[in-house]
């Protein structure tokens, strides 16, 4: 049957939780609704099986055209990217880089990490209340990016002002945007392009020489391609860490007894770590489309078709989660991962990072912050395309650790 001729229920307007909240409770055998774009998927097996499918191509080369952008030079650059380049290409891609990105290549920056986290909370400690976004959130990431990519503190600033005008890719008023998108693309560009020389001529231990070095079957990374991948480790590493750990550690104040077994056990962290995402995840969907006519559960999908992934639904789902709506950090791990890193070909390149980031930060701000509470409203985000966390999110803790 076509995928326009089955009656299903339209789930088309609202916020985030309001349309969760209604296909959360959907019949449990309602595996697919309608959305804005075209449809959407919630339960674990539907998601993973989309997307693992090849032919189901990442929408995120399809955004700007669904923002109305129509700049040609910006379309252009679109193409190349990791985030949305398929077949033959994105796997010649992630064979060449994958290796740069590996647990053991974050792992090496875990010591920084505790630095810079300590750092963050050194600032606040004594006053015993801050905001836990600006202060502790959004500076985590950038001197981590920079210290994985080799580029030296002085220009964390110059980071940090790249990172957030790249970001406004995902801003509602992404059209306004473009040239200032554009002009950074091309200033962060020269400067990883003067990077690349140097690291040629003098290589270190950082990912710039390892993507430099990486080779396979005689096949290297192009200058354009290396560029390339700097500025997705920017777009796909800075806000998605920092909305993930505010996200977490707001889940966490609400679960007092969690935050204080997590000060007193640190190993739990990992753990702790693949439980928040799984219960509060900062990217709570992606999509896809139809490269060609899909048949998928007896159902066609012609070419074209826009298929919405709920990773937060699938993260919730009692076939696959024993107790879904229980947020536990020592709950025994279900057989199957939680989803908010994706899956399939797509499935996130940062993930180790991130987890090396997420799990270096909350044992330290559990022990550090002791007590921690919510002060008055968390106002969070407005929802864009993809990242979701909170934007001001006052919090009290027992001062002086
Ligand atoms: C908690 C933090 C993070 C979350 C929740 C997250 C989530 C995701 C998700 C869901 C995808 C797949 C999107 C899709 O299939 O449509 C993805 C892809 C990606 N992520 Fe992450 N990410 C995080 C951190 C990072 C970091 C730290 C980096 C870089 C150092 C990074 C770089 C990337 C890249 C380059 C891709 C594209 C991979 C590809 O298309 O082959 N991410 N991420």
């Amino acid at each position: 049957m076509l995928a326009s001729e089955l009656e299903l229920p339209e789930i088309l307007d609202g916020t985030f939780d309001q349309r969760f909240a209604r296909r959360m409770a959907l019949d449990p055998d309602q595996w697919i609704v309608r959305n804005m774009f075209g449809y959407a998927v919630m339960h674990y097996e539907d998601a993973t099986a989309i997307l693992r499918d090849k032919r189901w191509h990442s929408a995120v080369s399809r955004i700007p055209e669904l923002m109305g952008i129509t700049n040609r030079q910006f379309l252009e650059r679109q193409q190349v990217s990791i985030l949305s380049a398929e077949d033959d290409t994105h796997l010649r891609l992630r064979r060449l880089v994958a290796p740069a990105f590996s647990p053991r290549a974050a792992d090496r920056l875990r010591p920084f990490m505790r630095d810079v986290m300590s750092g963050l909370i050194d600032r606040v400690a004594g006053a015993g209340r801050a905001d836990f976004t600006t202060d502790i959130c959004e500076p985590y990431p950038i001197p981590i990016i920079c210290e994985l990519l080799g580029a030296p503190k002085k220009d964390w600033q110059l980071f940090s002002r790249w990172a957030g005008d790249i970001l406004e890719i995902f801003s509602a008023d992404v059209v306004d945007k473009i040239d200032l998108i554009i002009r950074t693309q091309d200033e962060l560009g020269e400067y990883t392009r003067a990077l690349i020389a140097e690291r040629r001529s003098k290589p270190a231990d950082d990912l710039l020489t390892d993507l430099i070095a990486a080779e396979e079957a005689g096949d290297k990374l192009s200058n354009d391609e290396l560029v390339m991948m700097v500025n997705a480790v920017i777009v796909g590493g800075t806000d998605t860490t920092r909305n993930q750990l505010g996200c977490a550690v707001s889940l966490f104040a609400n679960h007092p007894h969690q935050w204080a077994l997590l000060a007193e056990r640190p190993e739990l962290a990992p753990r702790a770590v693949e439980e928040s995402m799984r219960y509060f995840g900062a990217v709570r969907g992606t999509a896809r489309f139809a490269s060609c006519d899909i048949e998928y559960r007896d159902v066609l999908f012609p070419a074209g078709t826009f298929i919405a992934v709920g990773l937060a639904e699938a993260n919730r789902d009692l076939a696959v989660f024993s107790e879904p709506e229980e947020f536990d950090i020592t709950s025994e791990p279900s057989g199957q991962p939680q989803v908010t890193f994706g899956s399939g070909i797509h499935y996130c390149l940062g993930a180790a990072l991130a987890r090396a980031e997420l799990q270096e930060a909350l044992p330290l701000l559990a022990r550090r912050m002791p007590e921690l509470a919510i002060d008055g409203d968390i106002t969070w985000k407005p929802e864009g395309v993809g990242i979701f966390g909170p934007a001001h999110m006052p919090i009290t803790f027992a001062a002086g650790h």
